[in-house]
């Protein structure tokens, strides 16, 4: 089992790259098999996530090639495997082969997806975009079957009962060649929904109305090849924007698009923290005296559940009382308990997050619950006095590339063990 390692204390100084967004990649990806023709996206990120589903293309005999940040995805020769077990199962993302597959071949096999655990992660609302379009759609067995009826897939209106990322990117995918015209109502607005409809655009796709909540779809014969450059890791800027304010002596933030992140952004300022915003970089001064705020996390463009657990840690450095609610995930606090142990005064009562600052930090072993989680954790680990060991980061290697490095040349004193004791 592999640890991060962490001598906490040091001040952090220079400049940090944000890579290409991980929840835009792993939809982007699956989208790419619709063309008939290979597609090369760039700036996509070296994380796991990729890794695993550059395999499962392999499995569905998409042939590939991922250098330096380059991907190319050659569709010509895909076919629909049913896919039930194994990589398909161990990420999210896996379940927009449901959409991708149904377009292109009417019908597919696809395990329940993987991920994260963040409390309850049903997908009722990708299956009611897919049989609204005419598919039926059955559970067996922990696997998702879906099948166009006779007269193939048609366009329709489809009402969005809550606000879905992954809903709204399978009701596009799967809607896409459908002929006629589908509207997605109350879709979510998310700009990885804008970088995916873009890819999708430029195969020639016609799609209106991404970072809006009606999107209108107008289903097309063909899909070709295209190049696209995917677009900044929005959570990754965030977390590295945190990570500043908590233990940076100057710390700038490079290929941050600065309105995907407002909601972190403003609350930050609320709390005292000094930022330089330019084009495309944030330049976060050293801060000592925090202010405590209270979030809540809401859809795009609210605060991102995704940043409330690498926030967290800068609430602990913060003079006050302050609350955290997710909304989107109530039970995304598995990161507290494992704070506890560093010494944080934090707790949760009735999925509110209580926290009361300044607190100091001390090294402790922690395990990483979740990606975020694990964020949450190398920031806490990097303000503690003393040694911090944070294992299960396989979670955290599946969304953030090359972060030892990046952190290393930030002047961290980071580094990954393998450890043979096999224990948590
Ligand atoms: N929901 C349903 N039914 C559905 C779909 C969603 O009830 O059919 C609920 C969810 O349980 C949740 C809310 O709707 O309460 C929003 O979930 P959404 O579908 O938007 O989540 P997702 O698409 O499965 C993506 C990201 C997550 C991120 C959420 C934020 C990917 C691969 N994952 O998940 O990213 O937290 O959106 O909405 O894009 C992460 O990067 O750490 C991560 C977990």
């Amino acid at each position: 089992m592999r640890k991060f390692v962490i001598n906490g204390g040091r001040k952090l100084k220079g400049e940090v790259t944000v890579s290409g967004a991980k929840n835009s990649t792993v939809a982007l990806i699956p989208a790419a098999i619709l063309a008939d023709g290979p597609v090369i996206l760039e700036g996509v990120p070296d994380i796991e996530d990729v890794h695993a589903l550059i395999e499962i293309l392999g499995d569905f005999n998409v042939s590939t090639a991922f250098n330096n940040g380059t991907l190319v995805i050659d569709p010509v020769g895909m076919k629909s495997i049913p896919m039930t077990t194994g990589r398909i199962k161990s990420m999210r993302a896996s379940y927009y082969f449901m959409g991708a597959l149904l377009c292109k071949f009417g019908e597919g096999v696809i395990g329940m997806p993987g991920g994260c655990f963040l409390g309850p992660r049903p997908i009722d609302q990708h299956i009611k975009a897919f049989e609204a379009l005419g598919a039926i759609v059955k559970n067996e067995q922990g696997a998702i079957s879906l099948k166009s009826s006779e007269n193939g897939l048609q366009g329709t209106r489809i009402y969005m009962d809550l606000v879905s990322i992954g809903a709204t990117i399978n009701a596009i995918l799967s809607s896409v060649k459908a002929p006629g015209k589908t509207i997605i109502e109350n879709a979510a607005r998310e700009p990885e929904i804008i970088d995916v409809v873009t890819l999708l655009n430029k195969m020639g796709a016609k799609i209106r109305g991404a970072g809006t909540n009606v999107i209108r779809i107008e289903g097309v014969q063909e899909l070709h090849g295209c190049t696209h450059m995917i677009i900044p890791d929005r959570i990754e800027a965030g977390t590295y924007i945190s990570l500043a304010a908590a233990v940076g002596e100057g710390i700038l933030i490079k290929n941050v698009i600065y309105e995907h992140i407002e909601g972190l952004i403003s609350k930050m300022t609320e709390m005292g923290v000094r930022m330089d915003i330019d084009e495309d970089s944030i330049f976060v001064w050293p801060s000592e005296q925090l202010k405590m705020v209270s979030v809540k996390t809401q859809p795009y463009p609210g605060f991102a559940t995704d940043l409330q657990q690498p926030l967290t840690p800068l609430l602990l450095k913060a003079q006050g009382s302050g609350t955290i609610i997710d909304t989107i995930y109530p039970k995304r606090v598995n990161h507290i308990p494992e704070l506890v142990r560093m010494g944080a005064k934090a707790k949760v009562e009735e999925d509110t997050i209580l926290i009361d600052g300044p607190n100091e930090l001390q090294g402790a072993e922690v395990a990483a619950s979740d990606l975020r989680a694990g964020a949450a954790l190398i920031i806490a680990g990097l303000m503690a006095s003393g040694t911090t060991v944070v294992s299960n980061i396989e979670h955290i290697l599946r969304g953030y590339a090359q972060i030892v490095d990046k952190l290393t040349a930030l002047g961290a004193d980071i580094r990954m063990i393998e450890d043979e004791s096999n224990e948590n």
